[in-house]
């Protein structure tokens, strides 16, 4: 017999549930803490695994009354919420989304495990691969935006930084992918609400991130809170069991969602603990996070035959299997090391990160990048000296005082005497008191860096906002600011594009930076002086008006398009359909075109390759960090397709002056789409390739192609 099946043989019930057990830790000042029947448990056996443990002193001392004390020295492992860093906090997920670069997604995430893994961790619930169309819902900020195609390579690679070749590599975590599935799809942009999502979009828009992390071998899966059409995702047999285990073939972990199988009865699935937990075991969820309704709903779940001894040995043979892949029955304190090394490279990591994620949303008049030799900037704002705020929702380990303000940035960077600086207000606009210091700063200024936005707080899970646009009295103070006369530079810091047309209109410049992470404050400077370009492009439509939203590139035409000359057609009766910018917009500081775009052959079968090139020029007196993105569509299909599907994304670095010549080769398996049969299918007939800097139509140069043999399947 194996290690594993020796230990299930000799587990009684109580150990098994044990296994499938993940308490929490508390927290102190001093590091995590636990209470007295969270220690008892993991002496007793009934505790397999824990959340918000780290540190490498605090993650020992924990794992040693495991293997110590409990009769079968099974370790334990210790999970935690490094989704954008851990002690260096990196942008924002949506933020990092902005970058469209792979290598750099999984630059970030393996140095996150980095840090991680050195302070005892063997998990992370990341990375959080939800679509997300709606700024109102708070968790957008979490995930890689409203594209699956972005989602897909983001999971991937975040896979790949994260766990590493192997998860016995002691410098790598293992993933998580959630939250399972369709949880951004939340009616009227509420956290945990239904969804209502068609089978179609479910798996071409909601699931291809977590086909993605699956293929990447994520080692867990977390199904989500919510339900679709009254199905809890954490008791979702079709789902969980006949897809992602089934067709997907996943033999990982899953793990549920904090206290998501206990709250099954709220949701009016389960009447009882018992029934909650048959419900989610019978679905494969191996892991309790929260450790209630298995421990305490198994036995008599059990008893009334609502499961069975079979479904819970093949759960805790699944977290036995994970634990021997992490290492921990060959060394449970391997992940406990001194502190990691290369702090300063984490650093400028993070710097990188960030400048490649801020989006200049505009700069009509080409106020930036400022004159490096400005007589006078006032810096002014609530969020032009914060710190903390600067983490965004998920800050780890990462400490409030440690990310660099906007205004520290600054100063590091131009003389001492020709930058000014006041709050002016404070975020949520109740203290005013500041307010008149701050504009006579800006009265006396060359020009104006004015710092809005939200509070780190108020993005993230539960932090949903019906009117997604800036709080308190910050409008009041900006107009004020704006009516100087003097030039202003807006930086925005949000979770979520905020809504705000007014500023768009008023601001000389508005700079997107979302939460930047520790380095804000210096990437923020370099941009704002010219020393890097801006280099985000928005992972999400940015609406004009809330009541636009759900808003995004990959709408289907319909049957009466929006046409302002005809009354009868989809479209709003106050405002364009178009958002105020699209997927995929944000300026360089180079001035690119596009142009000589070729698309061959002219023919092309099922299992051609589409070959595409394009010339990316840049005219500006700077060079630029260039972005063009592939879409295709398809006019005529079974299935109507999205006016635009993305298939591919390239950046390039253009001299001033320059060209590049950009190429894919799109092989024509990945046009395939879902038929009414939901199997994939290649339709003979014309396909539109167009390539543009952004989704607007506008601004896309398009050619045909024509497939000859088509394909389907089953
Ligand atoms: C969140 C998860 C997170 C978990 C553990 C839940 O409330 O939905 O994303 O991983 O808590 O912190």
């Amino acid at each position: 017999m194996n290690r594993i099946d020796t230990l299930l043989a000799a587990m009684t019930l109580e150990e098994k549930i044990g296994q499938l057990t993940m308490a929490t830790a508390g927290y102190a000042i001093t590091g995590p803490v636990l209470g007295g029947d969270v220690t008892d448990g993991i002496k007793a056996g009934t505790i397999g695994s824990l959340l918000n443990v780290w540190g490498a002193e605090a993650s020992r001392t924990i794992q040693a009354l495991a293997v110590e004390n409990s009769r079968l020295k099974v370790p334990l492992f210790f999970g935690f919420d490094v989704v954008h860093g851990h002690r260096t906090v990196f942008p924002i997920p949506l933020a990092e989304a902005a970058a469209f670069d792979p290598v750099l997604w999984e630059e970030t995430a393996r140095a996150s495990a980095e840090e991680a893994a050195a302070d005892g961790l063997h998990m992370t619930f990341a990375p959080m691969i939800d679509i997300a169309r709606d700024p109102r819902w708070g968790r957008i900020a979490e995930g890689p935006g409203e594209d699956p195609w972005v989602g897909a390579r983001m999971a991937e690679a975040k896979v790949r930084g994260f766990q590493g070749a192997d998860l016995a590599d002691i410098t790598r975590v293992c993933a998580t992918a959630k939250h399972f599935c369709g949880y951004g799809a939340a009616i009227a942009g509420r956290d945990y609400a239904s969804a209502e999502i068609s089978l179609q979009t479910l798996h071409e828009v909601y699931l291809p991130p977590f086909v993605a992390a699956v293929k990447a071998g994520v080692a867990a899966v977390m199904p989500a809170f919510h339900d679709i059409g009254g199905l809890p995702l954490t008791a979702h047999i079709p789902l969980l069991r006949d897809w992602l285990r089934g067709e997907m073939g996943f033999e990982g972990v899953l793990v549920s969602d904090y206290n998501a199988i206990a709250e099954l009865i709220k949701h009016g699935v389960a009447g009882t603990l018992a029934e909650a937990a048959a419900l989610a075991l019978n679905a494969g969820v191996d892991i309790d996070m929260m450790a209630t309704a298995y421990s305490r709903g198994l036995p008599e779940a059990l008893e009334r035959g609502l499961t069975d001894m079979a479904h819970i040995d093949a759960s805790v043979r699944r977290v036995l299997v994970l634990k021997e892949r992490l290492g921990l029955f060959d060394d449970p304190y391997a992940r406990c090391a001194p502190r990691v090394e290369g702090d300063r490279a984490r650093r400028l990591l993070a710097r990188k990160a960030a400048s490649r994620s801020v989006v200049l949303l505009s700069n009509p008049a080409k106020i930036l990048p400022l004159p490096s030799r400005l007589h006078r900037l006032a810096v002014v704002g609530p969020l032009a000296e914060a710190r903390a705020d600067m983490r965004g929702p998920w800050s780890a380990a990462g400490l409030p005082d440690d990310p660099v303000s906007v205004v520290e940035g600054l100063r590091d960077l131009l003389p001492a005497d020709s930058i000014a600086f006041a709050p002016g207000i404070d975020l949520l606009g109740k203290d005013l008191s500041g307010e008149e210091a701050a504009l006579d700063l800006c009265r006396a200024a060359d020009a104006v860096v004015l710092c809005l936005g939200e509070a780190a707080t108020m993005s993230g899970e539960a932090n949903c906002r019906a009117d997604p646009g800036l709080p308190g009295q910050q409008r009041a103070f900006a107009e004020k600011v704006f009516d100087l006369g003097v030039p202003v530079i807006v930086v925005l810091f949000s979770g979520r594009p905020l809504i705000l047309p007014w500023l768009i209109e008023r601001a000389d410049a508005v700079l997107a930076a979302w939460f930047p992470g520790c380095e804000a404050g210096p990437a923020i400077a370099e941009v704002l002086l010219g020393l890097s370009d801006p280099g985000g492009r928005l992972p999400v439509s940015w609406p004009r008006h809330v009541g636009q939203v759900p808003l995004f590139f990959g709408a289907r035409s319909g049957g009466r398009p929006e046409n302002p000359e005809d009354h009868y057609t989809s479209k709003y009766m106050d405002m364009p359909n178009s958002p105020q910018f699209a997927f995929g917009h944000g300026l360089s500081y180079g001035d690119f075109a596009l142009e000589a775009l070729t698309v061959g052959p002219d023919e092309v079968s099922a299992d051609g390759v589409i070959d595409v090139a394009v010339s990316l020029i840049n005219k500006g007196g700077r060079p630029g960090l260039g972005c063009v993105f592939l879409f295709i569509h398809d006019p005529v299909a079974s299935v109507a397709r999205p006016l635009l599907e993305l298939k591919g994304v390239l950046r390039a670095e253009v001299e001033a002056g320059g060209r590049c010549e950009l190429r894919w080769s799109l092989p024509v398996a990945d046009l395939a789409f879902l038929g009414a049969d939901l199997r994939p299918r290649i339709e003979a007939g014309e396909i539109e390739i167009a390539v543009g800097r952004s989704a607007d139509p506008e601004g896309l140069l398009r050619r045909s192609v024509r497939i000859v043999t088509p394909r389907h399947q089953g």
